[in-house]
């Protein structure tokens, strides 16, 4: 048995891998240029895994329901990384159509933890002042799920590319360029800096769905230690 969940990035990005319209915009404006068919595959991967994950900034700002609503299928349960605690009490990530569990540091609220778990969700507090994310992807193990797939955004993205937790990358092409020096592409963080580092990987499939280029990414294990 592997000792994290199998773990699949998914996003859907413009032609310059950009994830919304600017920094601090939600993407659900952008992604109101996605086809129908195209929502159908992403919601087709989510009703096959045990797990979603978004960035708390995410949650914040685009307020995603992540849900399995355009195939039929059930619910993962839906997990935030969310250092500082600071989360909306009325996010749709709360809703009863699925669980939630909260990753957070002990700089969560406690009156914060407690509105949570009465509404029937987990919180989770990890020592320390932020999650370190192979240990929490040993520990979503260790809770059953075998299956993750990953949201965004950039941050997030990047904490799972840095600490080699990735397994596939699949992205929706949408045909577009947003363009801007400041606005949030599919991976953040410091960046890898050097060509020995960078996390490599290989097209298994390309296919289209509506206007939208699908292409789905193994990352290539042998390459980096
Ligand atoms: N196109 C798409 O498919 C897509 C998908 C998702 C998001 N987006 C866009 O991406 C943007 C948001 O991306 P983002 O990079 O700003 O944020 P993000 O990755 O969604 O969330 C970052 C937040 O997650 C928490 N977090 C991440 N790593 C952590 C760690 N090691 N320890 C503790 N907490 C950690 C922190 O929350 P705290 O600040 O609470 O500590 C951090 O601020 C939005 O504009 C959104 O619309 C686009």
């Amino acid at each position: 048995m592997s000792d994290r969940p199998y773990t699949i990035i998914a996003s859907e990005v413009s032609v310059d891998g950009k994830l919304t319209l600017h920094r601090g915009a939600s993407s659900k404006e952008l992604m109101t240029l996605m086809d129908l068919e195209a929502y159908k595959y992403l919601h087709q991967i989510r009703a096959k895994v045990d797990a979603i994950m978004v960035g708390c900034e995410t949650v914040r700002t685009d307020n995603p329901s992540l849900t399995v609503r355009y195939v039929e299928g059930k619910n993962p349960v839906r997990v935030i990384p969310c250092g500082s605690g600071r989360i909306p009490l009325d996010a749709n990530v709360f809703s009863k159509d699925a669980e939630t569990w909260i990753l957070t540091t002990p700089k969560m609220p406690e009156e914060t933890k407690r509105a949570i778990e009465e509404k029937g969700h987990k919180v989770f507090v990890f020592e320390g002042d932020r999650l370190d994310f192979k240990e929490i992807w040993r520990f979503l193990r260790e809770k059953g799920i075998r299956s993750i797939l990953v949201e965004g955004g950039s941050t997030v993205n990047w904490q799972l590319v840095k600490n080699n937790l990735v397994d596939e990358i699949r992205l929706i092409h949408l045909p577009v360029v947003v363009g801007g020096e400041d606005v949030p592409t599919l991976v953040g963080g410091e960046g890898f800096g050097s060509l020995s580092r960078l996390l490599h990987l290989r097209l298994r499939s390309h296919f289209t769905r509506g206007r939208q280029l699908i292409t789905e990414w193994e990352v290539v294990k042998d390459k980096r230690s």
